[in-house]
């Protein structure tokens, strides 16, 4: 049953702002004035993001307000979701919030872990309220390029076993058409080189402008997903049909899964390197436009604290 026809119902750890930074690949300018200084005697951080990393930044935290008390959610994988993992555990750290996390790759797991929050096997949830991931492209559909982290598989799964997906991207993810970003396809090892020869001869039938394929690389060697897999990366620039074209890739024996995710995301939440975000939801047809104070999410640094 698609989604959209009625859907399926079915102690923080103290880690350094600047291990905080260093993970989601960030600097920061440490800012020591008297003004500065928190009650509890504590250096805070001005967080000198590029724009960009403030669009996700404040995406991902306008997208935490979704999160109940009592929820079940799929956590995605990828910078802006990094940023969400952060804003999640500090509203458990401010809250008290009991949530229960499906994170959708290692380095998601990894995260959620060093950072309180309570993780748990998709097999263990069963079935969640709400998946929070990022996007590599949206079209005004709603519809997503993902996989550029190489978690696709995972991320799926878990988006499609959730009441609902908020997506969370920058201005910049957003296109009138998909297919400018490569479309990862998971592909089994064995007989990768058959399966790309069949999906290249496959291409040939579809409506897409581009018909390169490549294997992704990690170095010299192919780059593997969690599930042991590969990936090749379609470059089409341009899908003219992504429904009928995520179905009959999918058809490829060796092809596991494709990046696209149509009506499978419910909300957009796109950030703005000025603090401005726009919350999209296909289902109600609303767009709601609001401002999030950026010297408030400073917080989140200061609050978890280096000892400094
Ligand atoms: C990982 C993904 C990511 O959500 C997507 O690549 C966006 O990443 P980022 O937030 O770093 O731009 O699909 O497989």
């Amino acid at each position: 049953m698609p989604r959209r026809a009625g859907g399926f119902h079915g102690p923080i750890a103290q880690t350094g702002r600047f291990a905080l930074a260093q993970a989601a690949g960030l600097s920061y300018n440490r800012v020591e004035s008297k003004a500065a200084h928190g009650a509890r005697g504590r250096a805070k951080v001005s967080a000198d993001l590029s724009p960009i990393d403030k669009a996700k930044f404040v995406a991902a935290r306008r997208a935490v307000d979704f999160v109940e008390d009592g929820m079940r959610l799929g956590l995605g994988t990828g910078s802006t979701a990094a940023w969400m993992v952060r804003c999640l555990a500090e509203r458990i750290q401010a809250e008290g919030l009991r949530v229960q996390g499906v994170p959708t790759s290692s380095r998601t797991a990894e995260l959620a872990r060093s950072l309180g929050i309570q993780v748990v096997s998709l097999d263990e949830a069963k079935w969640l309220d709400l998946t929070i991931d990022g996007a590599d492209e949206f079209d005004p559909d709603l519809a997503l390029i993902k996989g550029g982290g190489g978690a696709l598989l995972q991320e799926k799964i878990v988006a499609t076993a959730s009441d609902r997906m908020v997506v969370i991207a920058d201005a910049a993810k957003e296109v009138a058409q998909l297919g400018a970003f490569p479309l990862p396809l998971e592909v089994i090892p064995f007989g990768w080189q058959t399966t790309k020869a069949l999906i290249e001869e496959t291409l040939v039938a579809l409506d897409v402008l581009g018909r390169e394929a490549t294997l992704r690389m990690n170095g010299t060697r192919p780059f593997v997903t969690d599930e042991g897999n590969y990936i090749v990366d379609l470059h089409l620039q341009r899908i003219g049909n992504p429904r009928q074209f995520s179905l009959v890739i999918n058809q490829i024996p060796g092809v596991v899964e494709n990046g696209l995710f149509i009506d499978i995301c419910d909300i957009v939440v796109v950030g703005h390197g000025d603090g401005r975000v726009e919350v999209r939801d296909i289902n109600e047809g609303t767009v709601a436009e609001e401002r999030i104070d950026f010297a408030d999410m400073t917080n989140i640094f200061a609050d978890l604290g280096d000892g400094a």
